[in-house]
């Protein structure tokens, strides 16, 4: 099927349905954490640091559950984000696939896991060539007089990098998405109360 066309026939399912175009915002998130090539892959993350000014970084979607309304990413302990997210859970993120011409941004909170089941399944499906990142010593965001003197620990049966490790899965409670089309823009925001999204039409 030639690109446009295809474009266009999955446009028909949501272009004009408020409930249809959650789903496929959720459908392409899903997408986005099985598929590296996707534009939703790697998203921002925003922050509020402990003087209230604003921090946002690109991270790998990880994982993505629709009916828990929750998005994971994977970062170091050691991360200056992961001290702003203690203190602070509230966090908002910001996705655009150029290919699909959606944006998302999302309100939502940060769950931290260290030494937990969900901890150790997100490791575990970790390849070693990520792994490597977590045994940076020191710590990431440390100041170096020259810019190859971090070393990488070398893994042993138990991998020094797993001390270092976070999932961080985080709860959306808002999602504003807005659909780029020649044919009129669509703009659109949900919010999630009593365990179920409440959205409206915005002007684009
Ligand atoms: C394409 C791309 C993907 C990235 N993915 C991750 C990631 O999955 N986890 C992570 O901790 N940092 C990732 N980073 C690095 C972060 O953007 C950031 O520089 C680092 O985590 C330090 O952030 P902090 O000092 O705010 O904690 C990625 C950077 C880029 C450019």
């Amino acid at each position: 099927l030639p690109k446009v066309l295809a474009r266009t026939l999955v446009e028909a399912t949501f272009y004009n349905d408020l409930d249809a175009s959650l789903r496929h915002a959720w459908e392409e998130l899903s997408l986005a954490g099985r598929d590296r090539r996707h534009g939703f892959r790697n998203l921002q993350l925003a922050s509020v640091a402990a003087d209230g000014t604003p921090r946002i970084r690109t991270l790998v979607l990880r994982g993505v559950e629709p009916d828990t309304a929750t998005l994971r990413v994977h970062t170091d302990r050691r991360s200056d984000k992961l001290d702003e997210l203690r203190l602070q859970p509230r966090v908002a993120v910001h996705a655009y696939d150029p290919v699909g011409k959606l944006q998302l941004r999302m309100l939502g909170r940060a769950e931290l896991h260290l030494d937990d089941a969900i901890a150790d399944a997100a490791w575990a499906a970790t390849q070693d060539m990520g792994r490597v990142c977590y045994r940076v010593l020191p710590a990431p965001g440390t100041p170096l007089s020259a810019p190859g003197e971090a070393v990488f620990a070398t893994a042993a049966d138990a991998d020094p990098g797993r001390a270092h490790f976070a999932a961080v899965r985080i709860q959306l409670d808002m999602m504003e998405w807005l659909y780029l089309a020649q044919t009129g823009h669509r703009r659109a925001r949900w919010t999630a109360a009593d365990n179920a999204w409440h959205g409206t039409w915005l002007a684009p």
